[in-house]
């Protein structure tokens, strides 16, 4: 089955959410069905010329269950080629092993904590040198950069769990004066709000677990890219074969179910968030709401350009409270789930910082929430009550 006959481009609807919901007028040329069949082989028989019947040789390299949730991918994200790998830090991995031993990589002192852990690995066993800066500080991006030396750029536009926000086209340019590349984790800004590649970015990964999925039930990453010639590519894209990062078929099938309904959630949860942010704003139990949609968030300028679809469902509480203190909290909602991850349809809290490895930035008196799309009342009501008695 080729990539052509099995999906068919959209010629008249471009809206991504249309082209979302319907995974770019998917039908199956075999059947008529209008979701994509799951191919669980493992290897693939040759035709009588010993060619391969459509491509696929071996599912360690390559699975016809790929091709829909790929295509739709690439359109979404208006990229080259995207990839889905069998976690985000499987993607996030096969970006960082492209940096050559010897060179240096920038990046914000507090992102998702695994990022910063294969980093220190890299920078422990195989000599890439590591330069961090303060996201959200003006010219601490382009300090951290070291002309000929910085091999890569690595951003989240909204960074995690703090949420300042990083100029997208400013760190690109940045990137590209030094001769470096910049890659960016989108997990928190799907391209339904921020799309980096036409920001100037190179790459981009994103947990599929997250958003994408979006019913925490499947476990998945993503990797795209503007330039699909480009010798790093070639490597990433070699790197998910090579170390075996490759995504189950049925998680790729579940990917592309959970992303038909991407466009809902993602508005339900932008608009349960900004309703949150807006309530517990100035809440006597908080030294304060993280969240980039308010107007105080120092970041906000730069977020309502960079973010056109919303701010989002993540954010942030400061208790006045101690680290004991502000896990208690965590222990005391009775609808929102105190788990980690982010992203599906039901509201996480976490206390980040329990988490976190020894030395992590994050603040103790951080509650992380990854808003839902429950009635919103519900959501507040219960952080009501579970921050009774809190500051004073
Ligand atoms: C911003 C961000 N990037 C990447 C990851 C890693 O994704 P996965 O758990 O799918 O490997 C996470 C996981 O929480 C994340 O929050």
């Amino acid at each position: 089955m080729s990539e052509e006959s099995a999906t068919q481009d959209m010629t008249d609807a471009q809206d991504p959410r249309t082209l979302l919901a319907q995974a770019m007028h998917y039908t199956d040329p075999a059947t008529g069905a209008v979701s994509p069949p799951i191919h669980m082989a493992s290897t693939y028989a040759r035709d009588a010329d010993y060619g391969l019947v459509a491509g696929a040789s071996y599912s360690r390299a390559d699975n016809p269950t790929y091709r829909t949730v790929e295509r739709v991918l690439r359109e979404l994200d208006g990229a080259a080629e995207s990839l889905v790998l069998s976690s985000g830090m499987a993607a996030i991995a096969c970006v960082l092993e492209t940096v050559p031993s010897g060179k240096r990589v920038a990046a914000p002192t507090v992102i998702y904590h695994g990022t910063l852990e294969y980093l220190e690995g890299l920078a422990a066993h195989r000599g890439v040198e590591l330069d961090f800066f303060k996201a959200g500080e003006p010219g601490a991006l382009e300090a951290a950069i070291r002309p000929g030396e910085t091999d890569l750029v690595w951003i989240e536009p909204i960074v995690n769990p703090t949420w300042a926000v990083v100029d997208v086209a400013a760190a690109a340019e940045s990137a590209h004066a030094a001769g470096a590349a910049l890659a960016v984790d989108a997990t928190c800004t799907p391209a339904l709000t921020t799309r980096p590649l036409a920001l100037g970015a190179d790459m981009v990964v994103q947990s599929g677990t997250k958003y994408l999925g979006g019913h925490s039930d499947v476990v998945a990453g993503v990797l795209s890219t503007a330039d699909a010639e480009s010798p790093r590519w070639a490597r990433a894209r070699r790197l998910r074969s090579l170390a075996g990062g490759v995504l189950g078929p049925m998680e790729a099938w579940l990917l592309l179910r959970g992303m038909r309904t991407m466009a809902l959630r993602w508005e339900r949860a932008c608009d349960n968030a900004m309703a949150i942010a807006r309530h517990f704003d100035g809440h006597p139990a908080l030294d304060g709401v993280l969240y980039p949609g308010l107007e105080t968030h120092p970041g906000h300028a730069t977020a309502a350009r960079q973010m056109t679809g919303g701010f989002g469902g993540m954010l942030s509480l400061l208790l006045k409270a101690d680290f004991a203190g502000t896990q208690r909290v965590a222990t005391r909602t009775r609808v929102i789930l105190p788990a980690t991850s982010l992203g599906g349809v039901e509201s996480l809290i976490e206390h980040r910082k329990a988490i976190e490895p020894p030395g992590s930035a994050v603040p103790d008196n951080l509650l992380r929430l990854s808003i839902g799309i429950e009635a919103v009342e519900d959501l507040i009501a219960d952080l009501e009550q579970a921050l009774a008695g809190v500051g004073g």
